[in-house]
This record gives structure tokens, sequence and C-alpha cells, in this order.
């Protein structure tokens, strides 16, 4: 069986791009392979956060996750921080990684855009091999994530590999599996950008926990073109064939059919029915996330997944320790 690892980061509200492109999508693998599920917090950390919030992140998004239907009878889920071996496997792999490589990724780019160097943190620039020590720890076979992860996990191969060249295979080299739909849902408020958490409007994005009224006023809001046709065009129509592609991931309906279904029809009444395919997929998951937080089953679930894959990354960490020339502690 396949071993499959992924993780999202307990920052901001989880919203529809980490649910089609991340969320779901575990949901569905925990039926074809052996996988572990986290919640990111030490990556949270790379921008300054209100430890309270954190936690109440961290809860949440773990919260989430159940109640979207993943299932511990059936993956094993946890908190990054509640398994010490990963910021430990971080720095033997940073000291496998190259400055220039890291110079290079989009995202530290991006995220650090238009902030001087002294308030950048360090953890920001280093974040990809960490999250490389996530997914080589447990020796995954795969990594389910959205497209803008994509250069994150070329990194995490190519520090396998050259681990693996210089101190002997310990490592399992992971493949990407990135959906070819919702791997990049895009902002409602702009088209031309990925949904994000960190956005600078909550119109941006529709979070997993908006109540249907904030739902429907979103998507009313949701830009479009003039040209009122239903036509899936990326590049032409951003804001239409974005809102195409949620319709088609949530109601389980291809794009040339829903095309089809909407031929002659104007954008509004198209909204109004996406507005209805989106409340009802989202109140049951809120429903079962009111009852679980009721439940303390989350803090148990918790518990139980930190210990099995702590057992799995030990064995990954001292396997990489002892092939680096770190010696054993003796008994
Ligand atoms: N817009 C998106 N479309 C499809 N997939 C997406 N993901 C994120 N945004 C989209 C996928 O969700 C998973 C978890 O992401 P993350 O929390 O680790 O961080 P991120 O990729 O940086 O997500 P955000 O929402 O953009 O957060 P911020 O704003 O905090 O940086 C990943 O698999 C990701 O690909």
């Amino acid at each position: 069986m396949k071993r499959i690892l992924s993780g999202i980061q307990p920052t901001g509200n989880l919203h529809l791009g980490n649910y089609l492109g991340a969320l779901k999508r575990f949901v569905q693998l925990q039926h074809e392979a052996d996988c572990y599920f986290c919640v990111v917090d030490l990556h949270a950390l790379t921008v300054p956060r209100d430890p309270k919030d954190l936690r109440e992140k961290t809860m949440e998004v773990a919260t989430l996750y159940l109640a979207a239907g993943l299932n511990p009878e059936k993956m094993t889920m946890f908190i990054q921080s509640h398994v010490r071996a990963h910021p430990e496997a971080s720095w033997l792999l940073e000291c496998v990684a190259r400055v220039g490589e890291l110079d290079r990724m989009i995202q530290f780019k991006e995220k650090s855009k238009g902030k001087g160097a002294d308030s950048v943190s360090v953890g920001l620039y280093t974040y990809p091999v960490l999250m490389a020590a996530d997914i080589l720890l447990y020796q995954a076979d795969a990594v389910p994530v959205g497209e803008d992860q994509k250069q994150h996990l070329e990194l995490c191969r190519d520090l396998a590999e050259r681990f693996n060249r210089q101190y002997g295979e310990v490592l399992t080299v992971p493949e990407p599996l990135i959906g070819e739909l919702g791997a990049r849902i895009m902002g409602l408020d702009n088209p031309r950008k990925k949904m994000s958490k960190s956005a600078g409007s909550s119109a941006n994005f529709i979070a997993l926990l908006d109540d249907p009224d904030t739902i429907a006023k979103k998507i009313k809001r949701a830009v479009t073109d003039s040209e009122n046709v239903i036509r899936y065009d990326p590049e032409e129509k951003p804001g239409i064939s974005n809102l195409l592609v949620i319709y088609s991931l949530l109601a389980g309906e291809s794009i040339p059919a829903l095309e089809q279904k909407y031929q002659g029809v104007g954008y509004g009444q198209f909204k109004r029915d996406l507005i209805d395919v989106v409340v009802d997929h989202l109140v049951p998951i809120q429903e079962r996330f009111r009852e679980l937080q009721q439940s303390g089953d989350v803090e148990r679930i918790l518990a139980a997944g930190a210990e099995k894959a702590s057992q799995v990354a030990d064995e990954t960490l001292s396997k990489m320790k002892d092939a680096m020339g770190l010696l054993p502690p003796s008994r």
C-alpha cells in the first residue's frame, strides 16, 4: 500500500481552495493508501502569530479534518509539533540543502516582498526544508497538494535524492499528487490570483465555516465578466471558469455538462444555483464540526495519531542520523 503524507497550516480560515486542492482529496485517499495527515503548526510560526489564536486555529483545522470526513480508523492524523522528529530532521536536511535552492523559492519571494531582511524570519526562508522533513520522515510515496506547493515538493525530491547519494539509500523520493481540477482555486475578488487564507480581504475566499448568508453574499459579489455566457475559459474568463470548477467539484458534474446545462442562462441564475451547491456541501460539515467540538474526541484522536506518527518518524530519523555519522546515545 502506498504511503501518503500531507498537511495544512493553521493560519487564518480554511477555505474552499484548501478544501478542493487538499482536504477533499485527503478524504478520498484515506481509502486507497496508508495516509498521514498533519496540522503543520510549526510552519505557522514563520510569520508572527498571536499564541492564543494559533492554539485555537490548530484545533479548528484538526476538527475540520474530521468534520470533512477523515476517519481515524482509516488514517493517522496529528499535530506536527507533537512529533519531535520534525524539527530535528529539518536541521539535518538544512545541512544538505543549498542557499541557492532556497533563494529560488517563489513563495518566499512573494511572502517577503516589500519587507526588509530585518523583519523577515529565518523560518520563512527555511520553511521548505521543514516541509521536506515532514514528508521524508514518513517515507511517503506521494504528497497530495495544490499547485502552489509544486516547487516545494520538487525541492523535497532533490533533497531526498542528494541525501541518498551522499549518505546511502535512506529516504523515499516522493511524487507530487496534484489534481487536474481544483489544484488552483482562484480568489473570488481577483480570479487571476489564488484563493488564499492571508488575502487582504475576506471577499477573496469562502471559508469552510462561513454561514449561508455570508456564502451567498460572497458568491453574488464574485468578479466575473460582462459577456453573460457560461463558458470555461480560464484565460479569457477566469472568474466564471473558477466558479465552474468550484461547482463541478462540489456537485460532481463535469464542466462540459454544466456548460450545457447553463446554455442561454445568465450569471444571476448560475450564481444562485452555485450558492445552493456550496451551502448544501458545507452545512453538514459545519454541523459535524460543532458536534466534534463538544465531544472531546479530537484531542484523543490527535494523541493516538501523534504516538503512531512518532514511531514511524523516529525510525527514519535514527536511520538519517546513523547514515550521517551521528553517534547514538550510549545505553
Ligand atoms: N487556492 C488554492 N487552490 C487549491 N489548493 C490550495 N491550497 C492552498 N490554496 C489553494 C492547498 O491547500 C493546502 C494547504 O495549504 P497551506 O495551509 O499549507 O498553505 P498555503 O498553500 O500557503 O495556503 P494558503 O491558503 O494560501 O495560506 P496562506 O495564505 O497562509 O499562505 C496545500 O496543499 C495547498 O496547496
